[in-house]
């Protein structure tokens, strides 16, 4: 039997074990997936017996993502340049791959979504210069999108995510959020405004052509202030569930051989559980 999980601190609002425990019932695969809470200063020790304990590696959630950089054996391009793992694999040889696939989620979400869409047809606009940014901006700066219009509450944040993935970055104030909104492709809220307990992220749509694709990373509400009023004015929309799930989707194929695929019952079952207390 394999074992994978996450290991975060605190851990238990994870919805991790909904989707890989759907997918192992769904695959008939002899394996489990449990919450494994770590607090800091145990990490690199629970990290390290991961191969003794029979695991074929683990999620990382808050606030090991980024510790795990220097923990780990190996690191792929992806998790080096966004500068956080998500994904541990313990390979063959007992040693820890850090990867990380919330670029790919993003990707993936965008793409299964909105099949036709190019996003690399025209600007794009990124809120927000944190963690999830920076796997957002990479994916962008991958895609070859023209210009990424960047911008956060603290613009230093934002001018060192954009130092440090190079690209067509283009910081912008936080306050200049809504102009920059002309002649956008695609908008991307990455900030946690919008999120259950936030306020909502206050900015004017009235710039955006309605061509352009709003996707909103936040995942709970499914449905955010954001996309809200995207939808009501006919813009295509893209919920932050898709992202979610499809970064989780990489690990699933690394840990126990099989590429999942995201189904309408999987998203049910997460929606239901986003829903419960
Ligand atoms: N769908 C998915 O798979 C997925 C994956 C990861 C994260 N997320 C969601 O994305 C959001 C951000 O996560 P994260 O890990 O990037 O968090 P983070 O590293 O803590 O970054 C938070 C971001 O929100 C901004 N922010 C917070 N409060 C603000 C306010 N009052 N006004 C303006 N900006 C504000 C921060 O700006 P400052 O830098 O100025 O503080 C920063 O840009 C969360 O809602 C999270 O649930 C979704």
């Amino acid at each position: 039997m394999k074992h994978a999980g996450v290991m975060g601190w605190p851990v238990a609002n994870s919805r991790s074990p909904v989707v890989h425990g759907h997918w192992l019932k769904q695959y008939g695969i002899d394996g489990d997936y449990r919450l494994l809470p770590v607090p800091p200063q145990e990490l690199e020790k629970a990290l390290h017996e991961l191969p003794e304990r029979g695991f074929a590696g683990c999620n990382l959630t808050i606030p090991h993502k980024e510790a795990a950089l220097a923990l780990v054996d190996r690191l792929d391009t992806t998790a080096q340049r966004i500068g956080a793992v998500n994904t541990v694999v313990v390979m063959s040889d007992g040693a820890l791959d850090g990867r990380n696939t919330d670029a790919f989620g993003f990707l993936e979400s965008l793409r299964l979504a909105l099949p036709k869409a190019q996003l690399n047809a025209g600007p794009a606009v990124v809120l927000g210069a944190g963690g999830a940014s920076r796997a957002v901006v990479a994916a962008l700066v991958d895609q070859g999108v023209p210009e990424i219009r960047l911008m956060n509450r603290s613009r230093a944040r934002a001018e060192s995510l954009a130092a440090a993935l190079g690209g067509p970055i283009h910081v912008l104030d936080w306050s200049e959020r809504s102009a920059a909104l002309a002649g956008a492709a695609l908008l991307v809220n990455t900030t946690k405004l919008g999120m259950a307990g936030q306020p909502a992220l206050d900015l004017a749509l009235d710039d955006l052509p309605q061509s352009a694709i709003v996707n909103d990373i936040v995942y709970v509400p499914l449905e955010t202030p954001l996309l809200a009023a995207a939808r009501c004015r006919g813009n295509p929309v893209v919920d932050g569930l898709g992202m979610l799930l499809h970064q989780a989707r990489a690990g699933f194929a690394a840990w126990f051989g099989v590429m999942p695929e995201v189904t309408p019952a999987l998203r049910r079952a997460v929606v239901a559980s986003l829903a419960a207390p």
